[in-house]
């Protein structure tokens, strides 16, 4: 029987890193280094966790993202199962704006910033960035048109991204006037299309017919030439519209935050109105979305409500913050290394390492030992694999004497310490 293996566009999460398809996949350590700034900054934001289902109804994706949108149309990991249709969320504002509303989270007032991290799923061609399971954190705040909630989420984005020392992006912006500007571009958009749909390729052809504003979005240089002189979103949205968005620019600014308008950035997913934003890095070449986000003030209507709830947010692939990180020359997150590595010599200290390692950890210490009885050099090899602070050798004769030899890893300096006083000699 062949040898099972992780099926592409997915990956495993390995101590040391690995490289899968071709994509270098960091270490566990970078991972939970990216978690802990997500928590922290988000804390600041007085953002609270929610935690969804991956399993979802087909339905919610289906109405809240749009039937006619790439992730709907072609990428859902959709099944049914009886009478339930289930989808793995390959998003997370509908199923956060599903939560809110079967729970009444507006019973409690104000406006909630909810926030979240997990993987999600798209069937996706896997190629560099792109995965078919990959993982986003997010927010999403609910509850509030304020032009301060758009310009607070993107905050929080740049916070994020700061605090994990990536320092080249670029933050486009655009908005998308109310449910009425849309069709009404659409329509001026269509029209303007028309006479070179022979010079269209084949996608756009047919996105022209179901998802002309996904043109806009085009990398084919023929396209981008047309569409130099093509209709502008911008010219056809509402006032309110505009005030709001001037207001959203005004508070960027206001806390140096840059960005570029962009006329062109309509985004993939159906439900977003007003404001729309991405964050890009000259680091990840085709794939250069770090992150992407939006108001969505429609989706609560989509998905059942009978008012509308009005809310912005973002959300932020980890792989790709992760590859901007490394650009941006971070390589190292602090990892959780053992404060101490016993290497043991003899049955007697093999089983005195047991005990101790015990104590050790209960006083809060990070200990590691190798457990297969191997020979000093090998133990030391691996104490250098997991790169302990301290080695502590431990032998008949040290036991005897009450005593451990402690090598200092850092300058190699050893010196012999009581074995009572092994702990304190090891904390920081
Ligand atoms: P999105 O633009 O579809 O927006 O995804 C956001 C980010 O997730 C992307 O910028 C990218 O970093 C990452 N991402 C998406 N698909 C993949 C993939 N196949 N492989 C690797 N990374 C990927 C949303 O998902 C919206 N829910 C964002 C939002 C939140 N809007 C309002 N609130």
């Amino acid at each position: 029987m062949n040898q099972f293996k992780s099926i592409p566009g997915t990956f495993d999460i390995l101590p040391d890193g690995h490289t899968s398809g071709g994509d270098f996949i960091a270490p566990t350590r970078i991972w939970i280094h990216l978690e802990e700034v997500v928590r922290k900054v988000m804390a600041r934001y007085g953002a609270a966790e929610i935690r969804t289902p991956i399993l979802e109804p087909t339905q919610l994706i289906a109405r809240g993202i749009g039937a006619q949108t790439d992730i709907v149309s072609k990428e859902m990991f959709a099944f049914e199962r009886g009478s339930t249709n289930y989808v793995m969320r390959p998003e997370g504002t509908a199923p956060v704006m599903r939560a809110y509303l079967q729970h009444n989270l507006a019973q409690k007032g104000g406006t909630q910033r909810l926030y979240y991290s997990g993987p999600f799923f798209r069937a996706e061609r896997p190629q560099k960035g792109r995965y078919r399971q990959f993982h986003q954190f997010g927010i999403e705040i609910i509850g509030s048109e304020d032009a301060r909630a758009d310009a607070e989420s993107i905050a929080c984005l740049r916070d994020i991204v700061v605090g994990l020392g990536i320092t080249e992006y670029t933050l486009k912006i655009n908005s998308l006037g109310d449910a009425e500007s849309r069709p009404r571009f659409k329509e001026a958009l269509v029209k303007y299309l028309n006479p070179f749909v022979d010079d269209l390729s084949d996608v756009s052809k047919n996105r022209l017919s179901t998802n002309p504003l996904r043109i806009l979005d085009t990398k084919n240089e023929r396209e981008r030439e047309i569409l130099k002189d093509a209709p502008l979103l911008t010219d056809f949205i509402d006032d309110e519209s505009k005030i709001h968005f001037e207001l959203v620019k005004d508070y960027l600014t206001a806390v140096g935050i840059s960005y570029v308008e962009d006329p062109h950035l309509v985004r993939g997913l159906d439900y977003y109105s007003r404001t729309a934003f991405e964050l890009e890095s000259p680091a990840l070449g085709a794939q250069s979305s770090l992150a992407g986000g939006g108001r969505y003030d429609l989706l609560s209507k989509e998905v059942g409500s009978k008012q509308i709830v009005p809310a912005v947010g973002f959300a932020a692939g980890f792989e790709r913050m992760i590859m901007a990180m490394y650009a941006s020359g971070v390589s190292e997150a602090a990892a959780a290394r053992p404060d101490v590595f016993i290497v043991a010599l003899g049955d007697a200290a093999l089983s005195w390492t047991f005990t101790a390692a015990q104590k050790m950890r209960t006083e809060g210490l990070n200990v590691s030992y190798d457990l297969k009885g191997r020979s000093m050099k090998a133990q030391m090899r691996e104490a250098n694999r997991q790169d302990a602070r301290f080695v502590a050798i431990v032998g008949d004769d040290e036991l005897d004497a009450g005593t451990v030899m402690l090598k200092n890893m850092s300058d190699s300096n050893q010196k012999s310490v009581l074995l009572t006083d092994l702990s304190s000699e090891v904390s920081d």
